[in-house]
């Protein structure tokens, strides 16, 4: 179906944002240390966001600055403004996130802005990003649903998606914010966005809420997208979509990349060896089946 995938492991900033303590900088550095060990080559370190609303991200220019960060591997961190990104890129960024919604409702609760304003803020984001060579990339929340308005219009997503693009995002994450999406709605949905941003600059962002986000990328892939989003052992979620869980697990990702022989450049060992790194310090459970399987979990 396909030789090679991309994974964008977004565990150090989707898992981390909603834990409810708050990491210590030092160990966010071995943890992505240790994701980058295990071959992952694009690593969302942070997010620059106020840290009055997610005080678990607090720490983002310190993780920014104390990244040894590696030839090959990039390091993106997400933006809500221009202000967010004069700090990323001061403090050593060269790839941001815009990230926007397709709900009305969960723009609101998440950003505290409509998604037209939301536009608004992210020009000045993309003009600087332009001037500065900075690599931009969208994400869209709630393409498959959202936690205050229910059933989100494919149209819609397509909308914003291909907004996003044409303001210069490089690549357009479709995030199943709260995992409720089937296999059947991801592809209706990607075949509604492909109208207006092919498949080779989207990306699938899926939460496993309903233990559906595997069953979901093996859909998206049939529609031709090769680029997912993923979190070791599971971890993420955001704290504005209650009851969200975490990410498909990177581990359990790559177990079946493999098994179709799909390259990723991950060591499925040293992942596990991660996920278990970053869970015994939160002293949490893994939601990766496959650590569990292997007996490696923590
Ligand atoms: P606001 O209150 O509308 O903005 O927040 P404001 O401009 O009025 O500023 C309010 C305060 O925040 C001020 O501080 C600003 O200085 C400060 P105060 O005067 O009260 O002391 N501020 C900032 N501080 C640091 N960095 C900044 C920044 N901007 C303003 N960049 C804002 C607007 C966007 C800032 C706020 O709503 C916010 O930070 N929201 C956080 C949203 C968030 O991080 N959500 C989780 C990530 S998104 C996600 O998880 C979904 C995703 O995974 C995909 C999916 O699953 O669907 C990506
Ligand atoms: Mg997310």
């Amino acid at each position: 179906m396909a030789e090679k995938v991309r994974i964008v492991e977004v565990g150090a900033r989707d898992g981390l944002q909603n834990e409810p303590q708050i990491v210590p900088t030092e160990t966010k550095l071995q943890f992505i240390e240790q994701l980058a060990d295990a071959g992952l080559k694009t690593i969302e370190a942070a997010a620059f966001v106020s840290p009055k609303w997610v005080p678990q991200m607090a720490d983002h220019a310190e993780v920014m600055r104390g990244l040894q960060q590696r030839e090959g591997v990039n390091y993106p961190v997400l933006v809500p403004n221009l202000r967010g990104f004069e700090a990323a890129v001061g403090a050593g960024a060269t790839e941001v996130a815009v990230f926007a919604a397709a709900s009305e409702t969960f723009s609101q609760k998440n950003i505290n802005c409509s998604i037209e304003e939301s536009f608004a803020r992210f020009a000045p984001v993309l003009e600087a990003a332009r001037a500065a060579r900075v690599r931009v990339r969208g994400y869209v929340s709630c393409v498959l649903g959202c936690p205050y308005e229910g059933a989100v219009d494919p149209a819609r997503v397509a909308d914003v998606a291909g907004r996003l693009y044409d303001a210069g995002c490089y690549e357009i994450s479709l995030g199943d914010t709260i995992g409720v999406g089937t296999p059947n709605r991801t592809k209706t949905m990607i075949a509604t966005v492909v109208a207006r941003v092919s498949a080779d600059s989207l990306a699938g962002h899926f939460h496993d809420t309903y233990g559906q986000a595997l069953a979901n990328v093996y859909a998206a892939m049939e529609a031709n997208v090769r680029v997912f989003d993923a979190s070791v052992s599971g971890l993420g979620g955001c704290p504005y979509a209650p009851g969200a869980a975490g990410n498909v697990a990177t581990e359990d990702l790559v177990y079946m990349l493999n098994g179709m022989d799909v390259e990723t450049g991950v060591d499925l060992d040293r992942l596990i060896a991660a996920g278990a790194f970053i869970c015994g310090k939160l002293a949490r459970e893994t939601q990766s089946r496959v650590a569990r399987a292997r007996g490696k979990a923590c």
